[in-house]
């Protein structure tokens, strides 16, 4: 079984709704509550009680190993309120769609008025997903066409959908898309599926969800942020109001992400500003727009070598950002932020100082720019290779790639492969 993005038709279609025109006609802004800050808890602990009859006030936490010791941290407000909850804790990195259907279970047998999901990406689109599959159990997930194909009618079970993110980049917590994994293919692929009504109805951004954050992650969510924003800065599905968000993300993260990959919870300072900048900068792009190219590539690398979203998705930025500025001059905006002057440059020189840039602030973190380089796993050059033809497939039939700034096929994506296995720089 395929995606909607993966027919022919969707291909040869797609790339018109990329113009102007046609985006202004359907550019839609959506945006979940935020609460931040150490009132956030209580105040959509509120909410609910104000919102919700005494006898359904039933939770669903969702969690994963890791996370579910987080769930102390809001037992006290769920009891002042009179909140009967049950925890589930099961989800599976990349939220497989077998643990999605468990997920789906529990909530037919407990019957939760309130979904609440404590995590990083993976329980954030599970947690989705499970409403979904569980308000609909007859909608096939592969054929929800976002905006287009109209509205699914949830929250007819699930009342409140509330994410809590315990990592800082994601940004699944203010974003209608799910990335699961789809285990029916070998080797299994990961899928979206993108419609408004995914969206969370609350998001809850307290620094104590992400203090402890290992510098792994740090890096590799940070990254995945830096890559939403500066992606769907570099596409020409942009928008005044999403250009300056985009703008501001890149600045933040710059400025921040290294602080928080350093000091770690030592420096709630720079956990809080990546923590809202992970936020906006799903708001700005992939809720609304899309990170565009590195994450169709960064998609089907890090599933098919088991390799962390945001450290894929990372890495093929030097590559994308260089293909893309064949067809636009919108790189040249990011150059200050980077601390590039620009004056008595050409754009050869410019764009090759710009890559430079990007690639010395993702090793200034410890992320890698070349699938040679990476630490953890480390990739064998003949299975590199071997698994080409593969990589390219799943990369040319991912979602995102159908709103490439500069058309691709399947020819380029293999260049882009090839090149990355040891940072070579783009010369096509
Ligand atoms: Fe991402």
């Amino acid at each position: 079984m395929t995606t909607w993005y993966e027919t022919q038709m969707a291909k040869d279609l797609f790339p018109i709704f990329g113009a102007r025109a046609i985006r202004g006609i359907e550019t839609n802004f959506f945006l979940s509550r935020m609460y931040t800050g150490k009132s956030a808890l209580l105040r959509v602990a509120q909410h609910l009680e104000a919102h919700i009859k005494k006898e359904e006030r039933r939770a669903l936490i969702i969690t994963d190993l890791f996370t579910k010791n987080f769930v102390k941290n809001l037992e006290d407000y769920l009891k002042l309120i009179d909140m009967d909850y049950k925890i589930w804790s099961n989800v599976l990195p990349e939220a497989p769609l077998p643990s999605i259907e468990e997920g789906v279970k529990v909530c037919e047998s407990y019957n939760p008025k309130v979904l609440i999901a404590i995590g990083g990406g993976s329980v954030m689109d599970t947690a989705k997903m499970v409403m979904l599959k569980y308000e609909k159990p007859d909608q096939n997930i592969l054929m929800i066409v976002p905006s287009l194909g109209g509205p699914l009618g949830l929250r007819k079970k699930i009342k409140y959908l509330i994410f809590i993110p315990t990592t800082t980049g994601t940004g699944a917590e203010n974003s209608q898309d799910a990335t699961i994994t789809d285990t029916a293919r070998d080797p299994p692929k990961k899928i979206e599926v993108v419609h408004e009504e995914l969206l969370a109805d609350f998001t809850i951004l307290d620094t104590d969800f992400v203090k402890d954050l290992p510098p792994f992650l740090t890096m590799a969510t940070g990254l995945d942020a830096f890559s939403h924003s500066i992606g769907a800065f570099t596409t020409n599905w942009g928008n005044p109001y999403f250009d300056a968000i985009n703008l501001t993300v890149i600045k933040e993260i710059v400025q921040y992400l290294p602080r928080s990959y350093k000091y770690g919870g030592k420096d709630i300072e720079a956990r809080s500003h990546m923590q809202l900048a992970s936020s906006l900068a799903a708001f700005g792009a992939y809720g609304n727009q899309t990170p565009g190219l590195n994450h169709a590539l960064g998609h089907s690398f890090g599933k098919i070598f088991d390799v962390h979203h945001g450290l894929s998705c990372g890495l093929f930025l030097p590559y994308t950002l260089a293909f893309k500025a064949k067809v636009t001059d919108k790189w040249k905006q990011l150059c200050p932020i980077f601390g590039i002057e620009i004056k008595n440059k050409n754009r050869e020189e410019l764009l090759k100082e710009f890559i430079q840039k990007i690639r010395d602030f993702i090793h200034s973190i410890n992320g890698s720019t070349c699938v040679k380089d990476i630490k953890d796993p480390i990739i064998n050059k003949e299975k590199y290779f071997e698994k080409l033809e593969k990589l390219v497939d799943y990369a040319n039939n991912d979602a995102v790639i159908l709103v490439s700034h500069r058309p691709i096929n399947e020819q380029l994506c293999k260049k882009i492969f090839e090149y990355a296995w040891d940072g070579k720089d783009i010369d096509f």
